[in-house]
């Protein structure tokens, strides 16, 4: 792998997204692990990256020289740039000037690392500390206003570094940058790709579970479907899933997951059907937090009989979990215990039942993640769908939940699903869920007549992480489309508005 050297930026992550994104395989690890680790690990290069500190500041992460020792392809990046430059002989000053966001950058030479970059462009800087004398053997290949070494390079040694943030999409070239120091000084090949992903996985998965039977708990998501088609590409008919169908899905969902996957994959599938179970626990309540706890509660019950029933007629030893890179590098980039998520997702699991975890997508990016979904030909409507949480539309009804209730919010779903789908622009929307407030009338006046109907919300998102959110301005005309259809088609919605909040202060759901 390519090591991302992690020295306490919120951009190791995206370093190492964005290596991947030049189809080379690549890792975080923390600035605290010794050189020999790192060498155990056979690296095909590493990226120091940045870090909040200064190099000077007492205690302050430094480079273990020993790194250059092993002859590793070694590129710096901001902090890492100017640790780089320390531990081989060169000078870093606090001159008291800084540079923060866009600056103008200027080539003095192109080197290699620079090849095809114009004369000058402008790059993302966070810096107070500067490079004021390259390391000996070292070329200055830019300069800014204030830096006058702002990237170097020694193709000798195969070391290369730049004061600016190529991995933030501010910086221009950034990501042609990092792929020439992968390519032309590292030498390394684009081979990380989908094909790959899935061999070597299934070469994995196989040599993991040997002749054993395997469980996985489909959510219905995008991971878990993921995570399945890949365990059973590996070991076909040692795999069962388990679907719990609690009635509060959108429409279509069931069948996709039901007919769709199955025949596509021709997973052994148990769907246990719980609707009227969900529909009675459920019934007169609208507190939203009393609604999540039913629906979690009846959802471990119904999930823990299907595993038993399941488990009665085969002896499985191993549990499909679809967890993903980020969760892992989130919790410490460890490899301790991983945890059964969020109990609407996949159950906590009785005492008795013990099972051996299998992450088949442990190490991906959820854009990989769909990549590989694409990659086993599951459908793109699947690949592509967005996050939907586990209370399902139990949270997107405004009050209490009934059959009517839901048949309504999955109409008018349906509607701006399909719209939005139809104006191209899926892609740009985190998630869009619609709400029904059922709580709530308000009068209207359809065909000469007027109407005491409910309100539907359309809140569409932007997002990267669902931690933050933005409202989606959706063009006019595509709002416009879903509003006249809602109204038009689905009996009792008499208006439709638009959440325009962002998170924080609004959650992205409503409940
Ligand atoms: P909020 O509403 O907190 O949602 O901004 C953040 C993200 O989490 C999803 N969400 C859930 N996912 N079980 C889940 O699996 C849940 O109980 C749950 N509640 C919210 C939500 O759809 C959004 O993507």
């Amino acid at each position: 792998p390519v090591l991302v050297v992690d020295f306490g930026a919120q951009y190791a992550q995206l370093i190492a997204r964005r290596v991947r994104e030049a189809k080379v395989y690549s890792e975080v690890v923390p600035h605290t692990m010794p050189v020999s680790e790192m060498a155990a690990k056979q690296p095909a290069a590493i990226i120091l990256s940045g870090g909040p500190q200064s190099v000077y500041a007492p205690g302050a992460p430094q480079v273990d020289p020993a790194l250059f020792a092993l002859g590793v392809p070694v590129f710096g990046i901001c902090y890492g740039f100017q640790a780089m430059a320390v531990a081989l002989g060169g000078r870093v000053a606090r001159t008291g000037q800084s540079e923060y966001g866009r600056t103008p950058t200027s080539l003095d030479q192109r080197g290699v690392l620079l090849e095809n970059l114009p004369e000058s462009f402008s790059c993302w800087m966070s810096h107070g500390d500067l490079v004021t004398d390259a390391p000996q053997g070292f070329t200055t290949l830019a300069h800014t206003a204030a830096t006058p070494v702002a990237a170097f390079e020694d193709t000798g040694r195969r070391l290369a570094g730049v004061q600016w943030h190529p991995e933030v999409l501010h910086s221009e070239h950034g990501q042609q940058v990092l792929a020439q120091f992968l390519y032309d000084i590292a030498g390394l090949a684009p081979d990380w790709t989908p094909a790959n992903i899935v061999e070597e996985s299934v070469a994995a998965i196989r040599e993991q579970v040997g002749d054993k039977q395997v469980l996985c708990a489909l959510s219905g998501g995008v991971d878990s479907a993921v995570a399945a088609a890949l365990v059973h590409r590996a070991i076909g008919d040692q795999l069962t899933c388990a679907f719990v169908d609690h009635g509060l899905l959108r429409k279509g969902e069931r069948e996709q997951v039901k007919d769709d996957f199955v025949a596509i994959t021709g997973i052994k599938l148990v769907v246990a059907d719980a609707e009227e179970q969900f529909l009675t626990a459920l019934a007169g309540v609208s507190e939203p937090e009393a609604k999540r706890k039913i629906i979690g509660r009846e959802f471990i019950r119904v999930f823990e009989q299907t595993v038993r029933d399941i488990a009665d007629d085969a002896d499985i030893e191993f549990l499909v979990q679809g967890t993903l890179y980020p969760d892992v590098v989130e919790s410490g980039g460890g490899e301790g215990a991983a945890n059964i998520k969020s109990h609407h997702n996949v159950g906590g699991l009785p005492d008795d039942l013990q099972f051996t975890l299998i992450e088949p997508l442990r190490s991906l990016f959820k854009d990989e993640v769909r990549a590989v979904g694409e990659e086993l030909g599951l459908p793109h409507e699947m690949v592509w769908r967005q996050p939907f949480p586990g209370p399902g539309l139990g949270i997107r009804i405004i009050g209490a939940v009934t059959r009517e209730r839901l048949d309504l919010l999955r109409e008018a779903d349906a509607i701006a699903r399909e719209e939005l789908a139809a104006s191209g622009l899926e892609k740009d929307v985190w998630q869009f869920p619609v709400v029904l407030l059922a709580d709530v009338r308000s009068v209207g006046v359809q065909g000469d007549g007027r109407t005491y109907g409910h309100p539907i919300v359309l809140r569409p998102v932007t997002s990267e992480d669902a931690m933050t959110a933005d409202w989606s301005r959706l063009p006019y005309d595509l709002i416009e489309r879903i509003s006249t259809r809602i109204t038009n088609e689905v009996p009792e919605v008499n208006r439709v508005v638009v959440d325009v909040t962002s998170k924080p202060p609004g959650t992205i759901e409503w409940e």
